[in-house]
């Protein structure tokens, strides 16, 4: 990973490689979810018939080839000409599942169509005017999409300090969803103006399974009364979640709080993990502490500004092999296997 992310340093623009790395206050949490996975670590069970490994399961029903998502990145027209199609091209292909942010740089129908019929999700920022909201759902509807995620940690946008003198604005891009759902009534074409609505509070469950008839998982809880009160409330799933550290700095690397997270829920609904993934060993860390899926965001963007879709798939097989190694070594031929046994406590 860290080759793919000096590829793409290499192939970005500064400004642009900053803006799609970077995270809110001094990185303290950018760094710590890194650095949480390094701390994990495990009891390989010895003697098991590991020669027939295979990490196929399910998200939410779903089938995948690998327990491992792309996570919501908006924007990804700044990593490559294609965005978020050539990623879910490279999702499709790799069998892995996608996720459309609503900050997506590309019409959602043509990133659904990329993906082939296979599995998808569409990440909701409930904005300030919902109507736009309501139309966004709509068509990712419309378009196929398996699943709802409600991001519950944005109720306004981090400072980052790195990034005082950039804005999205200056990359020139077009919101595809946002710009365009905006300017049918309102003639705005403003996407800054588009934000998110602060006094959103936990009724947007209800609203949004209500709305599309989807289930909906919510990202961004790091708390283990916030997971109990996303089961009490209809979530049918949970993602733990600190936004890459690009929100609340200082929150808890993921590592350290999905544990907490997964007891409270005692398997109500699933539990997925994003923030810090890097390796293999890391995806069996995600599932050992409970996960059902870890998801990945910034290697994604270092594989898609080096070389497209291949790129990302590129990611996706480093991850999936090294998974599949792992799996092996830790004697867990199964992503059912991987379980809390194998997290030392030290
Ligand atoms: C450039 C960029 C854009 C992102 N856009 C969104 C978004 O639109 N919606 C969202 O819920 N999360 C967004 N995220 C957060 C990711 O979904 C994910 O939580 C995070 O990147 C995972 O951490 P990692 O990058 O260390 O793997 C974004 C992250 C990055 C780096």
């Amino acid at each position: 990973m860290e080759r793919l992310e000096r590829l793409a340093l290499d192939a970005l623009p500064e400004r642009a490689f900053a803006f799609l790395s970077t995270g809110a206050g001094e990185l303290t949490t950018l760094r710590d979810n890194v650095e949480g996975w390094g701390r994990v670590r495990l009891l390989p069970r010895a003697l098991v018939d590991v020669s027939d490994p295979n990490c196929r399961t399910t998200f939410l029903g779903a089938e995948v080839d690998a327990p491992i998502g792309i996570a919501p990145m908006g924007y990804q027209k700044v990593a490559h000409a294609e965005g978020e199609v050539a990623t879910a091209k490279a999702a499709s292909e790799s069998g892995v599942l996608m996720t459309v942010s609503t900050r997506t740089s590309m019409p959602i129908p043509a990133v659904a169509e990329a993906m082939k019929g296979r599995p998808w999700w569409f990440q909701v920022y409930v904005l300030k005017d919902r109507s736009i909201t309501e139309k966004l759902v709509d068509r990712a509807v419309e378009a196929g999409c398996g699943a709802l995620i409600l991001t519950a940690d944005t109720p306004l946008v981090a400072t980052k300090p790195r990034l005082a003198e950039t804005s999205a604005g200056e990359f020139d891009l077009h919101l595809a969803e946002l710009e365009g759902t905006a300017a049918e009534g309102s003639g705005r074409r403003d996407y800054e103006g588009l934000e998110q609505d602060p006094a959103l509070d936990w009724s947007a469950i209800a609203w949004l399974k209500d709305l599309s008839g989807l289930p909906v998982v919510v990202k961004g809880i790091l708390r283990p009364d916030d997971a109990r009160r996303c089961v009490d409330r209809g979530a049918d799933g949970i993602f733990v979640s600190n936004h890459g550290g690009r929100q609340l700095d200082s929150a808890a690397a993921t590592a350290d709080a999905l544990g907490a997270v997964v007891k409270a829920v005692d398997e109500a609904v699933e539990v997925y993990v994003d923030g810090g993934i890097r390796s293999g060993i890391d995806v069996l860390k995600g599932l050992a502490l409970g996960a059902r899926g870890v998801f990945v965001g910034r290697p994604v963007l270092w594989g898609l500004a080096h070389d497209g879709a291949r790129g990302v798939e590129e990611v996706v097989h480093a991850l999936q092999t090294e998974f599949l190694e792992a799996m092996a070594l830790a004697g867990a031929p199964r992503p059912s296997d991987v379980t809390r046994d194998l997290v030392a406590r030290v």
